[in-house]
């Protein structure tokens, strides 16, 4: 009764075939839309969290964040193949699982992309406080500024507001509604600030590892706040991948080139975190800081901040741990100062295009939602000018705003990666699921060792989920509850597919079909012509 309400995939495949989106991206275009997704917060400023948490061993959390990703995405890139079309996961997962759990996935997608937004967004404001420290160098006409930390941090690391945060968050938002979406070619340009800042990092830290700065390699041991904890924390840095499937629809031979891009991605941004958090670790070390009793302390709490602020006091070099912007510090710590802080620009620069991925992710699966009936269909409007549905933007802008202005970003990431976890392995499950149900339809990617990839992708999640702070674990719950609250009192009744409607590409049965707005990035200049 509960599982019975499946879109079907036929109907589904026939939805984008009458949408037309003009199919431009190619296999590398895709993977660039990937890892423009990908790197981001994540290795710009986690690695500091990541630090904190694992020391040394952190190398051993890239690895098994990654891995994790890794199974995921094989079994994201057979639904991807199969079924080409706007929604991802909450896609995939309606026409596998029904209605309800599709629900749930899309309800956690939001978790994912609004709350990853915030987290992006604060990990920003990091580097701007840096780089309005150094903007001299850069602008001679321009002094140095120190933005008061009550205004440059959230209250839990002793300031007020996280001001920089908030207001990346509504220019972006602003971005969203005015219509602008960023070009392949700006996209690939991003794509290149992050790979040259990247590479710059890795070379010049590499030759300077020193081998004793490996040592305690896991200070903290394996647990939450341990090699696991930091790998459940550091899995935001791979978060994105997933934006690839979003762009199915518009992609040349999506059968091939889906997959291609996904796992590619993935390989990627794999290797470069590894060469880099090794650099960053032999650099400068990367032990956790310890209160004064020799206790361990939490990443994001106000114990560490008060710490670090005593450790910087007494004239030592601010320990990893600590830093806001942590590649940056490192590569001014080994001597590269300039570099160090062009580091810093380059995060300034790129940082904002995943934030606009990640709320334009939101409002698109919250568009999609709207326009199978299980959102009030208002949410889903299109304005009539910019032709973006902008009460659905605004509306996430301001809930990604709030989350920035008073949250820390390891908790934000964690936070958004509760929910990504859960999205993941109910794409594992669908991917087993639909191969029993329907075995004969054409795969043209197959998940290789699908009982084997599947099952270790589920238990990688669970696995992730549950050495994630306490309060991240209930954040899922939370969240669960309120989804099913409205799923209830207000979705089912109106579903499009629980009301007969087969047609899903309507707002309104009477309108003319409604294309889900273009994903930023995924479009070569000139838009789509269909
Ligand atoms: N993976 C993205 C980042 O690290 C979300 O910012």
């Amino acid at each position: 009764m509960l599982f019975d309400r499946v879109k079907s995939l036929d109907a589904i495949l026939a939805t984008a075939e009458k949408k037309g989106l003009h199919r431009s991206l190619g296999a590398f275009q895709l993977t660039m839309l990937g890892v423009g997704a990908v790197i981001g917060t994540g290795i710009f400023v986690l690695t500091s969290e990541a630090a904190q948490k694992a020391g040394p061993g952190m190398l051993l959390s890239f690895v098994i964040a990654g891995f994790v990703c890794a199974v995921a995405a094989l079994c994201y890139s057979e639904l991807a193949s199969m079924v080409p079309v706007s929604g991802s996961a909450y896609t995939y997962t309606y026409a596998v699982m029904g209605e309800l759990m599709a629900w749930m996935v899309g309800w956690a997608l939001i978790l994912e992309y609004a709350v990853g937004a915030s987290a992006v967004a604060v990990g920003w404001s990091g580097y701007f406080v840096g780089f309005m420290g150094h903007i001299n160098d850069f602008l001679p006409f321009i002094p140095n500024m120190t933005i008061a930390k009550e205004f440059a941090v959230g209250p839990s690391q002793g300031g007020l507001i996280n001001l920089p945060a908030v207001v990346v968050s509504i220019l972006v938002t602003l971005l969203l509604i005015a219509g602008t979406t960023e070009s392949a070619r700006f996209n690939a340009v991003l794509v290149s600030i992050k790979i040259t800042a990247l590479t710059l990092f890795i070379i010049l830290t590499v030759p300077v590892m020193k081998g004793v700065e490996f040592h305690p390699f896991v200070p903290n041991g394996w647990g939450t706040i341990g090699v696991v904890g930091a790998a459940s924390s550091i899995f935001f840095a791979y978060v994105g991948f997933d934006a690839v499937s979003t762009a199915a629809e518009e992609t040349k031979n999506p059968q091939r080139n889906v997959p291609i891009g996904l796992i590619g991605s993935l390989a990627i941004c794999t290797i470069f975190y590894l060469l880099v958090a090794a650099g960053a670790i032999g650099a400068i070390g990367a032990q956790p800081v310890a209160g004064v009793n020799g206790e361990v302390l939490s990443p994001g709490s106000s114990e560490l901040a008060a710490r670090c602020a005593a450790i910087v006091a007494s004239g030592v070099r601010e320990p990893l741990a600590c830093s806001h912007e942590a590649l940056a510090h490192v590569l001014r710590s080994v001597g590269w100062t300039k570099i160090g802080n062009l580091m810093g620009v380059a995060a300034f620069l790129a940082l904002p295009s995943v934030v606009l991925m990640m709320m334009f992710g939101q409002t698109r699966v919250f568009f999609v939602m709207a326009r199978d009936g299980l959102l009030p269909e208002k949410l889903a409007s299109v304005h009539p000018r910019f032709k973006t549905p902008h009460v659905v933007t605004a509306f996430t802008g301001i809930v990604v705003t709030i989350a920035a202005a008073f949250l820390p970003v390891g908790k934000l990431a964690d936070y958004s990666n509760s929910g990504t976890l859960f999205a993941f392995a109910m794409v594992a499950i669908a991917v087993m699921v639909l191969r029993k149900k329907d075995p004969s339809r054409h795969r043209p990617f197959r998940t290789p060792a699908i009982y084997v990839v599947a099952p270790l992708a589920i238990v990688g999640c669970v696995g992730l989920y549950l050495f994630l702070p306490f309060v991240a674990q209930m954040v899922l719950f939370g969240w669960g509850a309120i989804g099913l609250l409205i799923y209830f009192g207000y979705s089912r009744s109106r579903s499009h597919v629980g009301l007969g409607r087969s047609e899903v590409n309507e707002l309104d049965p009477d309108a003319p079909p409604q294309p889900v707005p273009p994903l930023p990035g995924a479009h070569t200049p000139g838009g789509r012509d269909a």
